[in-house]
């Protein structure tokens, strides 16, 4: 079941993404990319506070602030998934370029999506 999953959204994320940015990614914790994956939003704190809080805290840079409800409310009517590919492949938006994992190097794919979790839940928008 597991690997099934991981199959699938591997898929989905190769299919979907890798063609659009010309990179890869190390697919660890990749078993725990779905929906159904529960962030650990201590996790997502800490990871937000030393990679994603230089841009998204004011909205540097065109990134979203994280108090903009707005705009992650527009951003979280994409889907979760489409929002942790973002984070994690990096993304053109209309506002600006978030870069691959917000350039945190170090940062596991759980890391992005527990940073993902933790700003959605800052910004009180569900994610969908
Ligand atoms: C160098 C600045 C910068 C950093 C650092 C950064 N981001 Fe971003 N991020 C952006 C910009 C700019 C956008 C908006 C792109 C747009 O909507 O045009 C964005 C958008 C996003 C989105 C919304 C994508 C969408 O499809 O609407 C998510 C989710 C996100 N960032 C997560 C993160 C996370 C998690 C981190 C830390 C690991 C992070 N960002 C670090 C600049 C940054």
């Amino acid at each position: 079941m597991k690997k099934v999953l991981s199959f699938i959204l591997i898929s989905t994320f190769f299919v979907g993404f890798l063609a659009s940015c010309g990179g890869s990614s190390s697919s660890d914790n990749s078993d725990k990319a779905s929906s159904s994956y529960t962030a650990n939003l201590e996790n997502g704190k800490a990871v937000y506070d030393r990679s994603c809080v230089a841009c998204h805290m004011q909205g540097v840079a065109g990134a979203a602030a994280l108090t903009d409800k707005a705009r992650w409310e527009a951003s979280a009517a994409k889907g979760i998934d489409t929002l942790r590919a973002h984070a994690l492949h990096g993304f053109q938006g209309e506002h600006g370029v978030m870069l691959e994992k917000g350039s945190c190097a170090d940062c596991s794919e759980t890391d992005v999506y527990d940073a993902v979790a933790y700003i959605l839940k800052e910004a009180g928008v569900e994610a969908k």
